[in-house]
């Protein structure tokens, strides 16, 4: 277990060194028609581009009518904004993403946030196993920061956590909720149905943890939270990592099937956007992307995630080098013992290929024969991978920008001064990926949008968004359950 500060400056992102396919010198005419067909294949048009947010503006006005539709749009239960003059130190637990986290959040005022959190990984065995396991884990590595960090509770009193748990949660107050389905390649058994916060809270009780689940959060709405305490005109949080989603605040009356008690005007709603086009009616997916869903642990679902998140577009992209290495297309037909492996072509290979600039594309070679174990590797090939992996992951940014521009158009947002915090390390890392999306947007609405929309990173606004979750939820203790 490692404790690891947050950092305080944000890493320069390389921007992308594109290769245009007309400049590889190909093998064969055969070789060049096969990428002639994935360009084609995996390029968003701006038409297709339109009519994916058309789509999925339907989506997001049928979820926000009923229950069980295809965009959740889940009712976070989370009213009020923030303005930056808050005060308080409250602790976040973070499930979800590569890492469970466990942060103390201390709120200073003036926009000011001081946190402090460690960091624990899951065994791959524990999202697959059962439940109870897998929450008498966070409970640990909960007591086992209070430790750490020698924070001492006095008497009766019991800390107040908020729990970012990053799956689809069906929740029916602040602090309660049933699982939807699993995401992400967690599976662990016995959960759908049943709510997260009542496990956590067992847990915490077996191992007498003087710990309170307060509130339990999307990290999309911990993020857009996270982001608001110092730009007050945000009005979504987006997560673009290991999984994908977005919130954003919509008026009540909007949503229709909202049956709870608030005096609030505005609440904010958990799309669950990841599960977008599960009718498969839109996406412009592709065989590779079959391939990949089939072998994944939730099959037929997600299929958008999917497409746009960082778990996903390194195995997309090992399966078009597969199917041409098998025509021959690629390394003379030969593939590397590790290449031949589920998984093993990760999204970060993808950012460091994307952002080589080097004629000889070195760092492509690096990944290939060093990383991959690929004993040789021609130019050319090494060309034909960088146009892959640059297709699959434009193709991404591309997607991300429709669902951004659905939000855009529902809410008018465009049209003012507004601001979207995305979390995430496919923004925070991959070259491009903002660029790419701010290009679709004005596609979608013309040069406007840059004046008003910004794109900004809320670094780990996952965690610090839990902890003012907490708080939002002790402020606004008048939400009442549906
Ligand atoms: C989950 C969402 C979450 C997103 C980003 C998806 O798999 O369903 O709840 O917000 O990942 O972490």
């Amino acid at each position: 277990m490692s404790s690891t500060p947050i950092a305080s400056k944000i890493i320069p992102k390389a921007a992308r060194a594109h290769l245009d396919p007309a400049n590889i010198e190909y093998t064969s005419e055969k070789q060049k028609n096969a990428v002639a067909a994935l360009v084609e294949e995996f390029t968003v048009t701006p038409e297709l581009l339109k009519s994916i947010q058309k789509n999925f503006m339907e989506g997001m006005k049928k979820g926000l009518k009923k229950d069980g539709e295809t965009l959740a749009m889940i009712s976070s239960y989370v009213v009020g904004r923030l303005d930056g003059t808050e005060v308080g130190s409250y602790l976040a637990l973070d499930v979800g993403g590569t890492n469970l986290r466990v942060v103390s959040v201390h709120l200073n005022g003036g926009g000011e946030i001081t946190t402090r959190q460690t960091k624990y990984r899951i065994d791959e065995k524990l999202k697959v196993g059962d439940a109870k396991s897998l929450f008498d884990f966070m409970a640990v590595c909960v007591d086992s920061f209070l430790d750490e960090h020698q924070i001492v509770v006095r008497g009766d009193a019991q800390i107040e956590l908020g729990f970012t748990f990053s799956f689809p949660v069906l929740q029916t107050a602040i602090n309660r909720g049933t699982l939807i389905t699993w995401t992400k390649g967690f599976n662990a058994s016995g959960m759908v149905g049943k709510d997260p916060v009542a496990l956590l809270q067992d847990a915490f009780n077996r191992r007498h943890t003087p710990v309170r689940v307060a509130a339990l959060v999307n990290d999309t709405v911990g993020t857009l939270l996270a982001y608001a305490y110092n730009h007050p005109e945000t009005i979504m949080g987006v997560i673009l990592g290991t999984g994908c989603n977005g919130a954003y605040i919509e008026k009540i009356s909007n949503i229709e099937k909202w049956k709870g008690k608030t005096t609030a005007d505005e609440m904010i709603v958990n799309m669950e956007f990841g599960a977008f086009d599960k009718e498969r009616v839109i996406l412009p997916l592709t065989m590779f992307d079959n391939k990949m869903d089939r072998k994944s642990v939730n099959p037929n679902k997600q299929i958008f995630e999917k497409m746009i998140a960082g778990m996903y577009l390194g195995e997309i992209t090992r399966n078009i080098l597969l199917n041409l290495i098998d025509r021959r297309l690629l390394f003379e037909g030969n593939v590397s013992a590790d290449l031949n492996q589920m998984w093993t072509f990760e999204t970060a290979y993808m950012s460091s290929i994307e952002a080589d600039h080097s004629p000889t594309l070195h760092e492509t070679r690096k990944i290939l024969e060093s990383t991959l174990s690929f004993p040789s590797t021609t130019l050319n090939d090494r060309q034909i991978v960088k146009t892959v992996v640059e297709l699959v992951g434009k193709r991404a940014a591309r997607l991300s920008a429709a669902a951004l521009a659905g939000i855009l158009e529902h809410t008018g947002a465009w049209k003012h001064k507004s601001a979207i915090g995305i979390d995430g390390s496919l923004f925070e890392y991959y070259p491009s990926f903002d660029t790419d999306i701010m290009d679709g947007l004005e596609e979608v609405f013309g040069e406007e949008v840059r004046k008003n929309v910004s794109l900004g990173l809320a670094q780990d606004g996952s965690g610090v968004g839990a902890g003012l979750c907490a708080l939002l939820a002790a402020k606004n203790s008048a939400t009442k359950d549906a």
